[in-house]
């Protein structure tokens, strides 16, 4: 079926109803399009052009509608345009009253209308899952809190920082990524029926209740903006690649971390598979997976970047090409999250291995020289003789802790007995005490303060 022919004569053809037929993906936004248009015909019970009568049994022949559409198999064999003419094709077969649905709507505003409640439905799952991921990387934290590991910069080991740190660094990665998708959300949140085609309706709708009637907090302000805008779209994208590329990064890591040759930490049986051929394999498939499927979400956003950038004002048919990349990024990044979680769930962490890794490296360089300077040598001489500690140390293949208090001091005058303590990697940490870094007081209290902005996030969710 069709909701145009008048002017045509002739049919279309076979090729272009195939090229251009959304029906098979779009078929998604079959529950929004219904819920959408049960409100419209209320909206047009306002208008006078339903009675209450007619009304209701149009309300009640879209409810049936989408009870139907719950099983797949409703779609089998159809051939409509769009989910939208489907539905009113549907409607037809229900009730005589399915010609005046229409009246003063446009397709270009209800497809925006449908894709809103869609994607507000998915912004909240997304918020949900981070925030679960988030708690989960705070209860990994609270089983090693004394843990030690070398941080890294160039992926060499840098300097000592804890765990709870470290796994702090995600957690803010994360809380800007929730913060990132209410953004997201609240652009997303806004009622753009009246619009019309491009023009606004015909008919004199009270766009404040029909925004009421959906839940949404706003009404959009421009007719000609809704019918050729997808920003709502695009900042979902971008919302979605940043938590992936975050969840990308995380999987690096403890791909590495995990690794023979780190051996700080095991994943779980349930997150990791064999090999076909070599028996002794464990390999971390799924941080591989996450790491892999982000790819296709960076990928959903520049198509549709690329889709919009040359668009003339207003609505053109190119714009039908954003619901798979939309479907596509949130099913990659409701997937991820939920298997980064069970990952992170399953990992356990030999504390020991990375305090050996701290222990045996140069990470507490930095301390040493920074207690110089705190005992009034100049920076730049401290670094100096720090370096020559090392670069002693290197040639003789001593670590740290194979130097006494005398050795130090015979290597420069600068250092006192009481420096010693510094060639332990747990000592420094107490230095850096401020807010931010990784002194351990300074941590517990940002674990703390995490524990309470996580509360207050899930609060905002609904
Ligand atoms: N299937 C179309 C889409 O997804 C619906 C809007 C159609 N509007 C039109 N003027 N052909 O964009």
């Amino acid at each position: 079926m069709k909701l145009w022919g008048g002017r045509f004569e002739g049919g279309s053809s076979e090729v272009f109803e195939q090229f251009s037929g959304s029906l098979h993906f779009d078929k998604a936004l079959v529950f929004a399009d219904i819920e959408g248009s049960q409100a419209f015909a209320r909206a047009l019970a306002k208008q006078g052009i339903l009675n209450a009568q007619e009304c209701d049994e149009l309300v009640r022949a879209f409810a049936e509608i989408a009870h139907e559409a719950k099983d797949p198999a409703y779609f089998d064999g159809a051939n409509d345009e769009d989910v939208h003419t489907f539905v009113i094709r549907k409607l037809g077969e229900k009730t005589s009253l399915a010609a005046k649905i229409h009246t003063g709507r446009s397709r270009n505003e209800q497809v925006s209308l449908d894709t809103r409640l869609y994607l507000r439905t998915c912004a909240r799952t997304l918020l949900r899952q981070t925030a679960d991921l988030m708690s989960g990387l705070l209860e990994l934290g609270r089983k090693y809190p004394d843990a030690v590991i070398p941080g890294y910069t160039h992926m060499r080991r840098a300097q000592a920082v804890l765990w709870r740190h470290y796994l702090l660094a995600y957690f803010e990665m994360f809380a800007r990524d929730f913060e990132r998708m209410e953004q997201a959300l609240a652009r997303i949140n806004v009622m753009p029926l009246g619009s019309g085609a491009l023009a606004g309706s015909g008919f004199p709708f009270d766009r404040d209740e029909i925004a009421a009637d959906l839940r949404f907090p706003a009404v959009t302000r421009n007719s000609m903006d809704v019918s050729g805008d997808r920003d709502f779209a695009l900042d979902f994208l971008y919302a979605c690649s940043m938590i992936v590329l975050h969840l990308s990064r995380l999987a690096e890591d403890w791909i590495l971390y995990s690794s023979e040759e780190f051996n700080w930490m095991t994943l779980g049986d349930g997150v990791t598979s064999g090999s076909s051929l070599m028996p002794q394999k464990k390999n971390p498939d799924s941080l591989e997976l996450i790491r892999g499927k982000s790819g296709r979400v960076f990928g959903d956003l520049t198509a549709l970047f690329v889709t919009m950038k040359g668009l003339p004002m207003t609505y053109n048919r190119d714009m039908q090409e954003d619901k798979e990349p939309l479907f596509d990024a949130f099913r990659q990044t409701s997937g991820a999250l939920s298997m980064a979680l069970a990952v992170v769930d399953s990992v356990v962490l030999d504390a020991a291995k990375p305090a050996a890794a701290a222990e045996e490296s140069w990470v507490i360089a930095t301390d040493l020289a920074e207690e110089l300077a705190r005992r009034g040598v100049p920076f730049h001489r401290a670094h100096q003789i720090v370096g020559r500690v090392v670069l002693e140390s290197v040639k003789a293949g001593k670590k740290p802790s194979d130097w006494t208090a005398e050795e130090l001091m015979n290597c420069a005058p600068e250092f006192v007995p009481e420096m010693h303590r510094f060639l332990n990697p747990a000592e420094g940490m107490k230095s850096r005490e401020l807010p931010g870094g990784t002194g351990p007081r300074a941590v517990a209290q940002a674990f703390a303060e995490a524990e309470a902005r996580l509360a207050a996030m899930r609060s905002r969710l609904v």
